[in-house]
């Protein structure tokens, strides 16, 4: 079979040697001689996470969709108000969605002629010495760690800093993502955007891959029963739960799943003050 499929998808080779390599060592996995975690990062290597997150056909799509996301939140916000904007990204691991869209920050914000600020950060700072050596042309990225599952105060972020957080593939890992969807709204400005990317479908090989990490059957809220991903149109309930208003959703639904990327971005914005 899996012969076949490499036929069939040669360029998907990093996901078909994941698949081979969960099945080749389930027994050890079972016995706890080896972790999720060995099986997807198998001696540090970043081929998998690379492919998924930044060279595969579908991360560049929507990579690259992020980054005009980002370039037209900016354009407005940078109008508005002459003064730097300040980016928050959380969960940016491997950097694959960092690296695509701090250029575009960068090239925006120049035009505009306003400064910028940009955070990455993480839970773990596994990846972050690398992604700072990728971005190393870009001084306006600082490098922080941040549990969106905990309180980002009491990490020493200040509320409502942010005009514009990116999540990329984080949300679903948490637990209740309302509320992590309320975390990522207090650090938000008034009229600050959210724009999240996330896997809107699952797939069979999700169970015997993905489905093996720790973070994956963590959730525990009203909107999840046995995937911890939804569906655009629930995602969109989501962020109506958490007071996002003018809710976009690109992809995600589509009428049968051999059309759809099973992917989607969510962009979302907080209420702005008026005077
Ligand atoms: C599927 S990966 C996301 C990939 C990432 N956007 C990239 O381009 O590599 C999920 C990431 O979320 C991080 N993460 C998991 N739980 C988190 C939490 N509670 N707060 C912040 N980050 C978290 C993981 O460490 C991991 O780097």
């Amino acid at each position: 079979m899996l012969v076949r499929a490499r036929m069939a998808h040669p360029h998907a080779s990093p996901v078909l040697a994941f698949v081979e390599r969960c099945a080749r060592e389930a027994v050890e996995f079972m016995r706890e001689e080896v972790t999720a975690f060995d099986l997807y990062l198998p001696d540090g290597s970043r081929e998998l996470t690379d492919f998924l997150y930044s060279e595969s056909k579908t991360a560049r799509l929507f990579n690259s969709a992020i980054g005009e996301a980002l370039r037209a939140t900016i354009k407005e916000l940078g109008g508005e108000a002459k003064r730097e904007i300040a980016i928050l990204e959380i969960g940016a691991g491997s950097g694959g969605t960092t690296t695509s869209i701090v250029p575009v920050a960068s090239e925006t914000c120049n035009a505009a002629n306003v400064p910028f600020a940009y955070t990455y950060t993480d839970v773990s700072m596994y990846f972050a010495p690398k992604v700072k050596k990728r971005l190393a042309a870009f001084p306006e990225v600082q490098y922080r760690k941040l549990d969106l599952e905990a309180d980002s105060l009491a990490q020493g972020f200040v509320a409502h800093t942010f005009d514009v957080i990116v999540a990329a593939n984080v949300v679903h890992t948490t637990r209740d993502v309302v509320a992590s969807m309320r975390n990522i709204a207090s650090l938000l400005r008034p009229g600050g955007f959210v724009i999240v990317w996330e896997l809107s479908s699952s797939r069979s090989w999700f169970d015997v891959t993905l489905g093996l990490l720790d973070g994956w059957n963590r959730h525990d809220d009203r909107f999840r029963r046995e995937s911890p991903l939804l569906s655009a149109s629930v995602w969109k309930e989501v962020f109506s739960a958490a007071d996002f208003e003018n809710v976009l959703a690109l992809g995600g639904e589509s009428a049968s799943a051999s059309q759809s990327l099973g992917q989607a971005i969510l962009i979302g914005r907080t209420t702005a003050v008026t005077s």
